[in-house]
């Protein structure tokens, strides 16, 4: 059984489609914990629904960054997780943090990195005139956006497309990849090795 652990700051739609996939396929992953820094995250609302124990650290209550990360760390490390999956956590995670759970954490991030990194990835596309838009599920590393890319999914982007058309088709696809990579993950058909995505076979196809 793989031990997941969960980070979000929202909405959690892609929790949600994460604990859907898993239970519609009965696969031997267990979601242990999702831990918000945010108390009011309606993701938390979706974990308690799907009997999954939650956990809130506001950043707010702890000095500095530091501080935050270390007890983000001990919670962590209670769950022994095999995979920690950032989904919408809006916190950057700093080097020991990141150091201690080396190659075990994920994210997904709403471009086709490494173009637009950080926030507004939508509006970034738009303003550069692409034609393609889309999502990427990547290693976490200590420089935010930037670890090795494990999957991508992409759209052509069409006129008259916006931020919110954008967004909608973009999180479409993130619901239907996200799941599939922490599936790969489980299944051993994927791993970091000095810093490089090392594949078991060619089933990330889509
Ligand atoms: C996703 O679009 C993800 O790419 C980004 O934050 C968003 C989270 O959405 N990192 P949700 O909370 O999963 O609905």
């Amino acid at each position: 059984m793989l031990k997941v652990v969960i980070l979000i700051s929202g909405n959690g739609s892609n929790l949600q489609a994460i604990i859907d996939y898993i239970q519609q396929r009965r696969l031997p992953i267990s979601i242990e914990a999702v831990i918000s820094n945010r108390a009011d995250a309606f993701g938390l609302t979706r974990a308690s629904q799907a009997d999954i124990p939650t956990q809130v650290l506001e950043h707010q209550r702890y000095a500095d960054r530091a501080e935050y990360d270390q007890a983000l760390q001990d919670c962590l490390t209670r769950y022994q997780p095999d995979l920690i999956v950032l989904a919408g956590f809006m916190r950057i995670l700093g080097p020991a943090l990141v150091n201690a759970f080396h190659d075990r954490i994920i994210n997904i991030h709403p471009a086709l990195l490494p173009k637009f990194p950080g926030l507004h990835t939508y509006r970034q596309a738009l303003a550069a005139g692409e034609t393609v838009h889309g999502t990427t599920v990547h290693f976490v590393t200590e420089t935010v956006d930037a670890g090795p890319i494990i999957a991508q999914s992409s759209f052509p982007i069409t006129p008259p497309d916006t931020e919110e058309t954008l967004q909608a088709r973009t999180q479409t696809l993130e619901h239907e990849l996200y799941p599939k990579v922490i599936e790969w993950y489980a299944k051993g058909l994927f791993q970091l090795e000095k810093n490089t995505v090392i594949w078991h076979n060619d089933e990330k196809s889509l």
